[in-house]
């Protein structure tokens, strides 16, 4: 069942082209931009929504922050992003006008479910973003849009991160082209570029064997630091959590912006720093980031760059280049996780810890 890979989650990875692709399939049609699977809310109750709170755990709170800058930037609904388990506690403030889009792979996380069972009483309508058909988060939602990632066993989530990218951007044109904030030719062209995707992942996957090299070197480490600005900054988070949750390794994300502000004190000879570098369209991000790079590569770390291609700007400034397709910004966070993705599965893999069952884990915790 494995297909002749060593986990699940090495076989995961490489089944996110097609899990994209499928991700994709049949959202696209001449009258309307999303099917959502399963819709109780109206096109005219979409259209009175004046906030949206992502909620979710782990990795699906990190799609969730990905979400946030592509959904505000195509609609202009503002939207805030909340770990679950944080957000009830906190008396937030919904109205019926409020859209809660819950990400959850497997439907059963008991923080998010707890979330969005207050999240409907308080009258709030709840959208489910879930891999999982029939399991209990979207059957207690209003609407739902699955993930089609097909099923998901390594516990650290890999296809179910890039499809829950691909069903937030999918909802995020959907509620531009329904409240009108974006032109049709608009949003096409977004799915054209979304369109692309599976492609852009398989050169990703197609080229392992350098990120399997690099991790390799790795095995002894005991901190890695990863750094991004906008949507960038979630990948970095990314990162992080896949390192810790496989390879038992204290990592950091950091948004690049930060640095000055307390974590460059971190910063020491040798430190490994994975650098997500922005699109060159960002030039005023693009500008910053490499000065950050300087910054830190002077201080002794060891840079290891994600950056897209024909961008040789920082190339003088990276001990480790991993070559990035070029894409729009908002959907950078599609291609640059994959890297990251590999990284941690082959470092993990190196140090020998059970990649599928890293320890202390579950893959749906179903208590609070
Ligand atoms: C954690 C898993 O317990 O739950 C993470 O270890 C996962 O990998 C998180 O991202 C959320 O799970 P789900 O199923 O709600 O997306």
């Amino acid at each position: 069942e494995k297909d002749g890979y060593d986990w699940f989650m090495r076989k995961e990875i490489f089944e996110q082209p097609r899990a994209v692709a499928d991700a994709l399939l049949g959202r696209h049609d001449g009258d309307g931009l999303l099917q959502l699977d399963e819709v109780r809310i109206s096109e005219d109750e979409l259209r009175e929504v004046d906030k949206i709170v992502i909620i979710g755990c782990g990795t699906a709170n990190y799609a969730g922050l990905v979400a946030k800058y592509a959904i505000e930037h195509w609609t202009r609904i503002p939207c805030e992003v909340e770990l679950a388990h944080e957000f009830r506690y906190r008396d937030p403030i919904l109205t019926r006008n409020t859209l809660v889009v819950a990400i959850s792979q497997s439907g059963e996380t008991a923080d998010t479910l707890m979330a969005i069972r207050y999240a409907r009483q308080q009258k709030a309508r709840v959208l489910a973003v879930c891999n999982t058909n029939g399991s209990t988060i979207p059957r207690e939602s209003d609407a739902v849009i699955y993930t089609h990632a097909g099923p998901e066993i390594g516990v650290a989530s890999t296809k179910g991160f890039l499809t829950q990218l691909i069903a937030c951007y999918l909802l995020g044109l959907y509620l531009a082209q329904v409240r009108g904030t974006k032109f049709g030719d608009e949003i096409a062209a977004v799915v054209d570029e979304l369109a692309k995707m599976p492609d852009h992942v398989q050169c990703l996957l197609d080229s392992a064997e350098q990120v399997y090299e690099l991790a390799r070197t790795y095995a002894g480490t005991r901190s890695v630091l990863f750094l991004g600005r906008h949507a960038g900054f979630p990948v970095a988070l990314e990162g992080a959590l896949k390192l810790k949750e496989l390879a038992y390794i204290h990592a950091e994300g950091f948004a690049a912006g930060e640095l000055k502000h307390g974590p460059i004190a971190l910063i020491e000879e040798g430190l490994p720093v994975f650098c997500v570098m922005p699109p060159r369209g960002r030039d005023q991000l693009h500008d910053k980031m490499v000065s950050a790079i300087q910054e830190i590569r002077a201080r002794g770390a060891r840079t290891l760059v994600l950056v897209e291609e024909g961008d040789e700007e920082v190339t003088r400034y990276a001990d480790e280049l991993i070559r990035l397709p070029v894409v729009p910004t908002l959907l950078q966070p599609v291609v640059a996780t994959v890297p990251l993705q590999l990284f941690a599965c082959e470092l993990a893999t190196a140090m020998g810890h059970d990649v599928d069952q890293p320890r202390n884990l579950a893959k749906s915790v179903t208590v609070e």
